[in-house]
């Protein structure tokens, strides 16, 4: 990020850059463990060292500006009465974010903020997350309020459920805001409880590819198939005492599984009990040392999220399945939501030339599209810098 030009901007958009002062928030990528946030299950994400970055400075007023170099709209908001309003676009999230601050009683003023962010835009990379926490960290910051992290991570979460009308988990939130440099979270959405693990990949990497096909939460399935764990819960709560799907072992699961009906249900059921365990194995075979374990794990959790979970397509089919046949990788599989967005690989760190030359043509020749590929590099979480 060339900071001389962001401070220019900033000159340009508010007179001057005297006094300011610049944040950063990561996007994420998850390596095992998908749909299990919001089934109070385990997730494995990591923080990505590209993000979203702030400039910005206090104001004595209560009004908050916000423009960004990546979306044209640009709003000024009086902290003391602003709403959702759809032609506002982007900064829709931020003040998501601030009407949380403000009910939640802190005590924040106005600001001259200027947004560049550098995560491939609905690339399900979790730019939105990343827009968040970066205008709670700036906030918490410029104003002082002593946020405890984690409150700020829900904040962020219940500002996306409840502003924005998306009914995610915990995941992305998490990940932006608790990242550390070249570890994964292992994260326990039931008890929102983290431990951080070593990627310790050997001569490995971990390859983003894009399908770019964009892909948009509100409007897809998300919200369906949060509903058909729902419905999987309520159909075994009357023989189980649970709250969540991931309550359940894969055994306890087998034997109870005759009290869903609908076999699509009970297909995503199955999906999420056995991606929990999933999860869990693979974190002990990274702390073991077993990347060739690993890998096979994320390719199983790429196929049970294909034919029982339902979310992946044809174009991240494409990319995980011509992944596999490269030789040199050792695991592929989509990451985040589906339904487009990207794929995560772990690769041999000589065979990465290969991998995007053979997954880019292969996928070309059956989509039509052309992805992206990215080695990524694990950072930490939303910071000032
Ligand atoms: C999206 C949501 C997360 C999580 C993933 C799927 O990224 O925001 O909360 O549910 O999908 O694992």
């Amino acid at each position: 990020m060339d900071f001389v030009y962001l401070k220019k901007d900033f000159a340009r958009l508010y007179g001057n850059s005297e006094d300011s002062r610049i944040f950063f928030a990561p996007g994420r990528i998850n390596l095992i463990g998908e749909h299990t946030d919001y089934n109070g299950g385990f997730v494995f994400p990591c923080a990505l060292s590209f993000g979203t970055y702030a400039i910005c400075r206090a104001r004595k007023d209560s009004f908050v500006n916000l423009a960004s170099a990546n979306f044209p709209e640009k709003v000024s908001l009086d902290l003391a009465d602003f709403s959702y309003q759809m032609a506002d676009g982007w900064t829709n999230y931020a003040k998501g974010v601030l009407h949380e601050l403000i009910s939640n009683g802190y005590r924040i003023g106005g600001a001259d903020i200027y947004v560049h962010g550098d995560i491939p835009n609905g690339a399900g990379l979790s730019s939105s997350a990343s827009l968040e926490l970066l205008i709670g960290v700036v906030f918490d910051t410029l104003f002082g309020c002593g946020i405890d992290r984690v409150r700020l991570v829900k904040m962020c979460q219940k500002a996306e459920n409840q502003f924005m009308g998306i009914n995610c988990g915990i995941m992305d939130q998490y990940a932006v805001g608790m990242g550390m440099e070249d570890m994964a979270l292992l994260l326990d959405c039931n008890k929102v409880q983290h431990k951080y693990v070593p990627l310790k990949l050997g001569n490995n990497k971990i390859l983003i590819a894009n399908t770019n096909k964009r892909r948009g939460l509100a409007d897809s399935a998300y919200n369906t198939r949060r509903a058909e764990c729902e419905a999987a819960v309520a159909a075994l709560r009357q023989r189980l005492d649970i709250n969540y799907l991931c309550e359940l072992d894969p055994d306890t699961f087998e034997r109870n599984k005759d009290l869903i009906n609908d076999p699509t249900v009970a297909k995503r059921a199955e999906h999420i009990v056995y991606e929990n365990t999933r999860a869990l194995e693979a974190v002990s075979a990274l702390e073991a040392g077993d990347l060739l374990k690993f890998g096979q794990l994320m390719n199983a959790s790429h196929i049970s999220l294909r034919d029982l979970y339902d979310v992946t397509g044809a174009e991240l089919d494409a990319l995980a399945e011509a992944a596999w046949n490269v030789d040199g990788t050792l695991g592929s599989r989509m990451t985040g939501a589906g339904f487009g967005g990207c794929t995560v690989s772990l690769v041999n760190e000589n065979k990465v030339d290969e991998f995007t030359q053979k997954v880019g043509a292969a996928y070309r020749e059956q989509t039509g599209l052309t992805a992206d590929f990215y080695v990524a590099d694990v950072g930490g979480g939303a910071t000032e810098l």
